[in-house]
């Protein structure tokens, strides 16, 4: 069974209300006939009016973040049933910059993939390791942890539907991205893990796209290769000429 091609814009902490708006608009007919999934992850801000924006388009929309609770005294975060009702249709996990600057762990990141599936929506789980953990021959190793730490508990019907992104933290904004072979070697590696815990139908389908500077000139490349179902692209989504660029090919 073919995968889908899914490419996902991770616009970080850019774009007003107003600046989201018009970007899908433009975007909107660039889309309408390309074979690839186009999925935006936006600021909470801007999910509402961005779900609108996107309405009736090929375009998906979704969130970069989520609380780990459901509701309660948390100053400042926002709950699943909040994101959902805003529109949002999937959720990314586990960035690494949530991971680094926000001290989230493996365990957090269960407990938001939890609340993710128990409302219905679909999650982008990010892995990646470190440029110390690659150089010192213990990238597998963290990754295997990551993958089984994250999605500890999840039943294999629902890893099936989701999306791994593997991010290398040392190609996030860096502009120094990992080969194309480098890539492919280490997600085949993933799928291997995720076949070993939940079996081969699960790892057949799940998604798993290559993120970390991510550019018009180097995203055929990933593509081409059989693991890289997808792509999760930070600064090159930002403007709608090299996303559509990267869309298209
Ligand atoms: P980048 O970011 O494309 O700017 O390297 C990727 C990401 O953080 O998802």
């Amino acid at each position: 069974m073919a995968r889908p091609t899914v490419i996902a814009g991770n616009w970080k902490m850019f774009k007003t209300i107003a600046e989201s708006q018009e970007y899908i608009k433009e975007l909107i007919p660039l889309v309408k006939d390309v074979k690839s999934l186009v999925y935006l992850a936006v600021p909470f801000t801007a999910l509402r009016a961005s779900a609108e924006a996107a309405k009736g388009s090929k375009i998906v929309i979704g969130a970069q973040n989520v609380s780990e609770h459901a509701e309660g005294a948390f100053t400042g975060e926002v709950a699943i049933d909040m994101v959902k009702e805003a529109g949002a249709r999937f959720v990314i996990a586990g960035h690494s910059e949530r991971r680094k600057l926000f001290h989230e762990d493996d365990a957090t990141v269960n407990r938001k993939v939890k609340k993710i599936i128990e409302q219905g929506l679909q999650s982008i789980v990010c892995i990646g390791e470190s440029l110390e953990a690659r150089e010192g021959g213990q990238a597998e190793q963290v990754l295997r942890q990551q993958l089984l730490r994250s999605l500890e508990g999840i039943s294999r019907n629902h890893i099936a539907e989701m999306i791994i992104a593997y991010e290398p933290i040392w190609a996030i904004g860096t502009g120094k991205h990992a080969s194309a072979a480098q890539a492919e070697d280490t997600q085949k590696f993933c799928r291997g893990v995720i076949a070993e815990k939940w079996g081969s139908e699960a790892a057949e389908k799940v998604v798993i796209q290559y993120g970390g500077s991510v550019k018009p000139d180097n995203a055929q490349e990933f593509l081409k290769e059989p693991d890289i179902d997808g792509l999760l692209v930070g600064g090159a989504s930002l403007s709608v000429q090299s996303f559509i660029e990267i869309i298209k090919g």
